[in-house]
């Protein structure tokens, strides 16, 4: 039985001040519910904050993206190390606004996971289709590709310390979430593409629907037997949202 998760992504978004509220609201919101993991993953100048703020409570923290190298002459990167001196436990590798606005291609975005690994940070996997992708019905075709950009260079048992999410880009931001079968559809495809090389990891990891999750599809989407949580945006910034959705996944 997989174990449910729900990570917030706050991206460019926060404030000392407003963080201070989120976290509190958070923290106290989720403090009873014991069948879900939640985590947050804050832009890098709050990992202080969140550390001192969500040490010893439900909520784990992490960042957003890292630097594949472990230190050197790199202006403005962030290293694997630096995010586990603020207690960071998980860091989002490859998410579609880094790989359309940032030049993250598969072979940077698997570097990183790699280097995540490497110091013992869970990454977070993320994959997903444009639209036109997915109205040319090359859905399969663009998850596979990114999916093996992984299990090509490392293995699939790299997987079995991974997390992995589903974003797909025309649901991420707008007001267009996936329905339940559609992502569902996804995550098994996910599955059944591990399972060619390991049925054991295929099974036992966790796969994350991200795009226009709120508290009102949150339950429909972790219904499925393939969705094991949310990567949340927009929601995971209002703390009642943020904890409806965690909510909704413990139950
Ligand atoms: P959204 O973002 O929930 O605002 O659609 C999800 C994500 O990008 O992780």
């Amino acid at each position: 039985m997989r174990r449910k998760l729900v990570v917030g992504n706050w991206k460019m978004h926060g404030n000392v001040a407003a963080n201070k509220l989120l976290l509190d609201g958070v923290v106290a919101g989720t403090r009873l519910l014991s069948n879900v993991d939640c985590v947050v993953c804050v832009p890098y100048p709050y990992l202080s904050q969140a550390q001192s703020l969500l040490e010893g409570t439900n909520v784990a923290w992490g960042a957003q993206n890292l630097c594949a190298t472990k230190d050197g002459a790199l202006t403005g990167a962030v290293s694997p190390e630096m995010l586990l001196d603020y207690g960071c436990s998980h860091v989002i590798i490859g998410h579609s606004e880094r790989r359309s606005q940032f030049h993250e291609t598969d072979d940077t975005a698997a570097a990183r996971f790699n280097a995540a690994q490497e110091v013992g940070l869970t990454p977070i996997f993320c994959m997903g289709e444009t639209l036109e992708e997915r109205e040319s019905d090359w859905t399969d075709f663009i998850i596979g590709r990114q999916l093996d950009s992984i299990m090509r260079r490392y293995g699939v048992e790299v997987l079995a310390k991974a997390v992995l999410a589903y974003e797909p880009l025309w649901a991420v931001g707008s007001d267009n979430p996936a329905t339940p079968e559609q992502a569902q559809e996804v995550h098994t495809f996910i599955r059944k593409r591990i399972a060619r090389c390991d049925v054991n990891i295929a099974t036992e990891v966790r796969i994350l629907y991200g795009g226009s999750v709120t508290p009102a599809n949150a339950a429909g989407l972790f219904a499925m037997s393939d969705i094991d949580g949310g990567l949340i945006g927009r929601a995971s910034l209002l703390a009642g949202d943020f904890v409806s959705i965690c909510r909704a996944a413990n139950n």
